[in-house]
């Protein structure tokens, strides 16, 4: 299995913090944001990774991170996302790395307390299909939102007015080598960008979407107020 960050976009929603910089090289506590998903990746036995990035500020990536060697890794992929076409764009971008095997997919400003190891595990013993991470938190509407019957997702909104559950959609997903034929067929959203959601509903739809409940805090870093909350969240745990 292959592990994909994806750390492109403009971070229009954090000027001017990102006006030199990207979003995803911004200090979370002791250090960049893009550690966090590199390290919760290489922790659950991920060797391979892919970084997708994009702006002004690419190169730095390769400069901060280097071929990886501070986090055990022998070689880091990098590719580049012009735009911002969205996630499932940028997700579209590894199909030449990913060469049909699964991919874990991780949002370069997810941060999360524990392991993933025990859900790869899981998804590495699913024969085909995909499988996401839920959590319960008290904002839904800034996320994708499942709707549930019984303990099953019977659909997938993207940040909903009105959400149908606390349950949000976290930036971790796990998918087979469909998932790249699957994004060649999506249309762009009302915010002009190829939705991650929706390629979670086609599964859905194929009846091929599974999930687990993630144990442990997550958060985004994509507002002022959830970057604090990071930062926060991070430092309680060093100090621990
Ligand atoms: C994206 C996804 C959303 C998901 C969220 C997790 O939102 O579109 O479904 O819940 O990441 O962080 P965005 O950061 O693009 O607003």
């Amino acid at each position: 299995m292959k592990g994909i960050i994806l750390a492109g976009g403009l971070g229009k929603r954090m000027q001017p913090l990102t006006r030199i910089t990207n979003k995803h090289l911004l200090p979370v506590y002791n250090k960049p944001m893009i550690y966090y998903p590199l390290e919760i990746l290489v922790e659950a036995g991920i060797t391979e990774i892919m970084i997708v990035t994009g702006g002004n500020n690419a190169g730095d990536f390769l400069r901060l991170l280097g071929n990886g060697s501070e986090f055990g890794l022998k070689h880091i992929n990098y590719t580049y996302q012009r735009g911002e076409g969205g996630i499932a764009e940028a997700l579209g971008l590894c199909e030449h790395f990913a060469d049909k095997d699964k991919v874990v997919v991780m949002l370069g400003d997810n941060l999360i307390e524990k392991s993933i190891k025990q859900y790869i595990d899981k998804f590495q013993k699913q024969d085909s299909g995909a499988r996401i991470l839920i959590k319960e938190v008290s904002d839904p509407e800034r996320f994708g939102v499942v709707e549930l019957k019984g303990d099953k997702v019977i659909l997938i909104q993207e940040k909903p007015k009105s959400p149908k559950s606390q349950y949000a959609v976290t930036g971790i997903y796990m998918y087979d080598s469909r998932v790249f034929n699957i994004i060649k067929t999506l249309k762009p959203s009302q915010r002009g960008e190829l939705e991650i959601t929706d390629v979670n509903n086609d599964y859905l739809k194929n009846g091929d979407l599974y999930y687990d409940v993630l144990d442990g805090w997550w958060t985004d870093c994509g507002t002022f107020e959830s970057l604090l909350h990071a930062n926060n969240l991070v430092s309680k745990k060093e100090r621990d």
